[in-house]
C-alpha cells in the first residue's frame, strides 16, 4: 500500500497518470505537451453594463470564443486587464475559460427565476458567471471562509450585481431543506487541474491530500442533496484530475440517492466524457482552458419547497428591485424569501447607505452601480485614472453642484460631489488603485 502511494506521489511529476482513465493516447500526449505551456487566460463580459463592440474596440487582440458570446481569451495581458479602467468599472470578470464553460452549459438547464445556492463560492467565479448568463436568478454565494467570502462582495459590488447575496457559514450548518432550484458545488479539491495556473499545486499535491478531501466532498454532496428541491439541479465540479474526487465520488453519491439523474449536455468535441459517462473533463491541451471536472444531477423525487411569505419588503424606487432591511442598513435585491432572510449575510444584495461612523457620502460605493436618480458625469481616461487614485477632478461643466456618479465609457466608477469647479472624490480608500 505504502509503495503504491509513493509511486503515485512520484508519478505526479507530470500528472499524466491521473488523466489516463479518460484520455486516449493522443489526448494524453496533447495534455503532456501542454504542461510546458502557460495557462489560458480569459474574461467574461458583463454585457449588462458594457458592449462587446466597445470591448473589442478597446482590446482588438481579444479572441472571441467560438460558441460562448461572453467569453474572450487573451495572451500575456492579465496584468494589464486586471489593472485596467474597464475592469475597475465592472465591464468584465477575469477567470479561467474552463470555469466559464460550466455555467455556459448549466444556464439553459435551469428553470426561470431560479433560487441558487453556491456552497463553496469564493471568490465568486461560478456565481458571477451564472449571474451574467441568468440575470433572472437570485444566488446565495457562500464560502466557509469569511475572508474569502468578503472577496465575493468586492467583486459583486464592482460588477454591480444585486442578485448575488454573499454569506460565510459552514455549508453543513445550512438548514434550508429542499429550497433551491440549483446547488452549485465547486468542491474543495486537490487542485491538480490548476497545475499550469499555480505551480505551487505540483508540490502541494499528494495522495494524502486527495484522501483527506474525499469525506469533505462527500459531506458537501449530501448537504447539496438536502438543499435542492424536487426537479432542481446539483452542479458538482472540481479542478482535480483524480477519478476518486470526480467519477468515483459521484458514483457513490448516485448509489445512495436513486432519485438523482445525470443530466447530459451537448458538449463540444474538445470536452471529454468522464469514466462510465459520469460527467465531463476539460483537459489542458485538448481544451483551451485548465483542468476541470463537472457533472449536473437532477433530483426527480422528494418534497417541494413552497415560497414562504416575504418578511421584509417595500417597493423600491428602482424598477425590478426590492429594498431589504438588514442589520440597520438597506440593500437592493431582486427578491428575498422569508426563510433566506434569516441567514447571517455579509451583503444580501447591493448596500445602499454608508454606515461608517462619519461617512463622506451618505451612500455606499455599491449603490453607485444602480442608483437611477443622480446625474452621471463622464470622465476622460486621464480623469478616470486620477479618480481611481483618489484625486479630485477639476471640471468646467455647467452641471449642478451636488452628488454625482462618475463614469468612464458609461461604466459607473463611484460617487463624487461637485462643488464649484471641483468634484470631490468619494471613492472608498480601500478601493483606490493605480490603473494602467
Ligand atoms: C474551488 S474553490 C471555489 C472557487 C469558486 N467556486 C469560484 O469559482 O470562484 C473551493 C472553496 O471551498 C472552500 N472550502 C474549503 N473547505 C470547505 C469546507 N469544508 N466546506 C465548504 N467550503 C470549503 C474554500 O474556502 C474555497 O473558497
Amino acid at each position: 500500500m505504502k509503495e503504491k502511494e509513493n509511486s503515485e506521489k512520484n508519478q505526479i511529476d507530470d500528472f499524466s497518470a491521473l488523466v489516463k482513465p479518460y484520455c486516449n493516447e493522443k489526448e494524453q500526449k496533447l495534455f503532456q505537451d501542454s504542461l510546458s505551456k502557460k495557462a489560458f487566460t480569459s474574461l467574461l463580459l458583463n454585457e449588462k453594463v458594457f458592449s462587446k463592440k466597445e470591448l473589442l474596440d478597446t482590446y482588438p487582440d481579444l479572441k472571441e470564443d467560438e460558441s460562448d458570446s461572453l467569453l474572450f481569451r487573451y495572451d500575456k495581458e492579465e496584468e494589464r486587464l486586471g489593472k485596467s479602467l474597464l475592469h475597475f468599472g465592472g465591464a468584465f470578470y477575469l477567470l479561467d475559460p474552463s470555469s466559464a464553460a460550466i455555467s455556459y452549459y448549466l444556464a439553459p438547464l435551469v428553470k426561470k427565476n431560479p433560487l441558487v445556492m453556491d456552497l463553496c463560492a469564493a471568490p465568486g467565479g461560478k456565481s458571477i458567471a451564472f449571474s451574467f448568463r441568468r440575470p433572472d436568478s437570485l444566488i446565495v454565494a457562500n464560502d466557509i471562509s469569511y475572508s474569502r467570502a468578503v472577496e465575493i462582495t468586492k467583486n459583486t459590488d464592482r460588477l454591480g450585481l444585486s442578485n448575488i447575496l454573499s454569506l460565510a457559514v459552514d455549508p453543513l450548518n445550512l438548514n434550508l431543506n429542499e429550497m433551491f432550484d440549483l446547488i452549485i458545488l465547486d468542491a474543495p479539491c486537490s487542485g491538480s487541474g490548476m497545475v499550469r495556473k499555480d505551480c505551487k499545486m505540483k508540490d502541494d499535491w499528494s495522495i494524502e491530500k486527495v484522501n483527506r478531501l474525499l469525506p469533505i466532498q462527500e459531506g458537501l454532496l449530501e448537504k447539496a442533496y438536502s438543499l435542492v428541491k424536487n426537479g432542481g439541479l446539483i452542479a458538482y465540479s472540481t479542478c482535480s484530475f483524480s477519478v476518486d474526487e470526480d467519477e468515483n465520488q459521484i458514483k457513490a453519491f448516485l448509489k445512495k440517492h436513486k432519485d438523482l439523474e445525470v443530466v447530459p449536455i451537448k458538449a463540444s468535441k474538445d470536452i471529454l466524457k468522464g469514466v462510465n459517462n459520469l460527467g465531463y473533463h476539460l483537459i489542458p491541451g485538448v481544451y483551451q482552458g485548465e483542468g476541470i471536472y463537472f457533472i449536473f444531477l437532477r433530483k426527480t423525487l422528494g418534497g417541494c419547497y413552497e415560497d414562504s411569505e416575504i418578511k421584509y419588503r417595500t417597493l423600491s424606487p428602482l424598477k425590478g428591485y426590492q429594498v431589504f432591511f438588514y442589520r440597520k442598513n438597506e440593500y437592493l435585491v431582486p427578491k428575498m424569501y422569508g426563510e433566506l432572510s434569516k441567514l447571517p449575510f455579509i451583503a444580501p444584495g447591493i448596500k445602499i447607505h454608508d454606515d461608517s461612523p462619519h461617512p463622506k457620502c451618505e451612500f455606499d460605493y455599491a449603490y453607485s452601480k444602480v442608483n437611477a436618480s443622480l446625474p452621471l458625469y463622464e470622465l476622460d481616461e486621464k480623469e478616470a485614472k486620477d479618480y481611481a487614485l483618489g484625486n479630485e477632478v477639476v471640471t468646467h461643466s455647467a452641471i449642478k453642484d451636488g452628488l454625482l456618479i462618475l463614469t468612464y465609457k458609461g461604466l459607473r466608477l463611484g460617487f463624487g460631489k461637485k462643488v464649484g469647479l471641483r468634484i470631490k472624490n468619494y471613492l472608498p480608500k480601500g478601493l483606490r488603485a493605480t490603473l494602467i
